[in-house]
């Protein structure tokens, strides 16, 4: 069959191999990809938002399986789009990818549905929003309702902090119409888990744990990125803590959704906070989580296509997933300055090295050909380094390892990646 994957990063790279892995696939293609995709797929130069050329392209080319993965598509209804023109496109349509692209709308699912999350107000009013706040406690959390690539969630230590946070979201519109409504809500504490699932819209099945490092610098401090590294699974997801989640939070969100008329289908990334209290759901992404996704992929041993064709078909509950009984760790190599200024261009070596049968991959977040085929540096975050091992221990010794085989000008990662997996051992 013929597969198109939508997408251009280090999510979509490890989707692409992924799938490339699938003896059903005969042709893949991604649009746009990046010169790392262009290793497994042919890259069509479409934007992910330019749904008409997306769909003329599925059209002409008899496309079988189209993969939505970013959010900003997703939100704005690209599977809708496919589905409009009579071809299959996995991933959840615009009712149901409203479950990330607001905020308030998925508090207050949570809500009406009893799944555990941190208290919380709505508001559309910076009058009101700052009102709020003088009889609040704090530290608390200001959230732009909408899409703001993952930066629009301010902790605020101090109600100076907090009224300044209203200032930017609502009134000077940092996030631009993401902050036009925000939600406040209870400051949590406790370790982060990142846990992706498959759901066809009744069924729902649990990919393997993994944490990020979200902050641009070591020690959990800096800026809030994309995300700088990540390792799977967690050692503190428990099965104590998994069987809570399945009961309280995985099914009942599936089941909240359908009975809202916005039946899920696609890949819901459930962020939970593991507080004093149990797990509680910090946000939801309607996606494939990145860099998650670059250490999840490579240990899941299904075909990758017959899942994605389960979601759409209904056919979930047909599907075990499995994963193989060892570790993963990714560190992303990023151009210095991220995620603020950096330069780009920087031609990239030491690629060679990394073969996937001996565990080692070179995910490309942000690269590109040159016009001499150079592999460049194209993206504030340039690629993830992936490795296994039979214990986490053993993998991100061996991800920084590999992490020293590429060179490229103003590389620069986090060294403290997975530096939590020595707390329990
Ligand atoms: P989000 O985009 O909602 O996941 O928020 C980004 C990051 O902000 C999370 O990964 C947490 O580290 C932090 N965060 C979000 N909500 C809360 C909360 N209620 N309490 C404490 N930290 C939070
Ligand atoms: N790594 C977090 C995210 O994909 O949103």
């Amino acid at each position: 069959m013929k597969v198109l994957i939508v997408g251009g990063g280090g999510r979509e790279h490890a989707i692409a191999w992924k799938a490339a892995k699938s003896p059903r696939v005969d042709k893949l293609y991604c649009a746009p990809g990046n010169a790392g995709i262009a290793q497994v797929a042919e890259c069509v130069d479409i934007g992910v938002m330019d749904f008409d050329r997306l769909v003329d392209f599925a059209k002409r080319e008899q496309i079988d399986l189209t993969v939505v993965a970013p959010d900003d598509p997703l939100a704005a209804g690209a599977v809708d789009a496919f589905e409009a023109a009579g071809l299959r496109a996995f991933g959840p349509r615009k009712n149901a990818a409203v479950l990330e692209g607001s905020k308030a709308f998925s508090k207050d699912l949570m809500k009406k549905y009893g799944i555990p999350t941190a208290a919380y107000e709505t508001f559309d009013s910076a009058q009101e929003a700052l009102s709020y706040l003088e009889t609040a406690d704090m530290p608390i959390v200001l959230k732009a309702d909408g899409l703001a690539l993952g930066k629009g969630v301010l902790i605020c230590n101090t109600l100076e902090e907090a009224r300044a946070g209203v200032q930017a979201l609502m009134l000077d519109k940092q996030f631009g119409a993401a902050g036009n409504r925000i939600v406040i809500e209870e400051f949590m504490t406790g370790r982060e888990v990142s846990v992706l699932s498959f759901a066809d819209g009744k069924n729902i099945r649990i990919m393997a744990s993994a944490q990020d490092h979200k902050r641009a610098k070591d020690g959990d401090r800096g800026l809030n990125t994309g995300g700088m590294g990540t390792f799977s699974p967690s050692p503190f997801y428990t099965e104590e803590i998994d069987a809570f989640c399945r009961e309280h939070i995985y099914q009942p969100t599936v089941d909240a959704m359908r009975a809202e008329g916005r039946e899920f289908k696609g890949v819901i990334f459930f962020g939970l906070m593991l507080t004093e209290k149990g797990p509680r759901v910090l946000e939801y992404n309607a996606r494939f989580g990145d860099p998650e996704t670059q250490v999840v992929l490579p240990r899941m041993k299904n075909d990758i296509i017959d899942v994605f064709e389960a979601c759409i078909d209904g056919a979930l509950d047909q599907v075990e997933l499995e994963f193989e009984d060892n570790a993963a760790v990714c560190v992303v190599l990023a151009s210095d300055g991220y995620p603020e200024h950096y330069e780009k261009g920087y031609k990239i070596s030491g690629l060679e090295k990394f073969s996937d049968e001996d565990g080692y991959y070179a995910f490309h977040a942000g690269s590109r050909l040159d016009e001499e085929g150079n592999i460049v540096t194209n993206g504030g975050r340039v690629l993830g380094i992936t490795a296994k091992g039979v214990s986490l221990k053993e993998a991100r010794s061996n991800a920084y390892k590999a992490a020293e085989w590429v060179e490229f000008a103003n590389k620069y990662m986090r060294h403290d990646i997975g530096k939590a997996i020595d707390e329990v051992s």
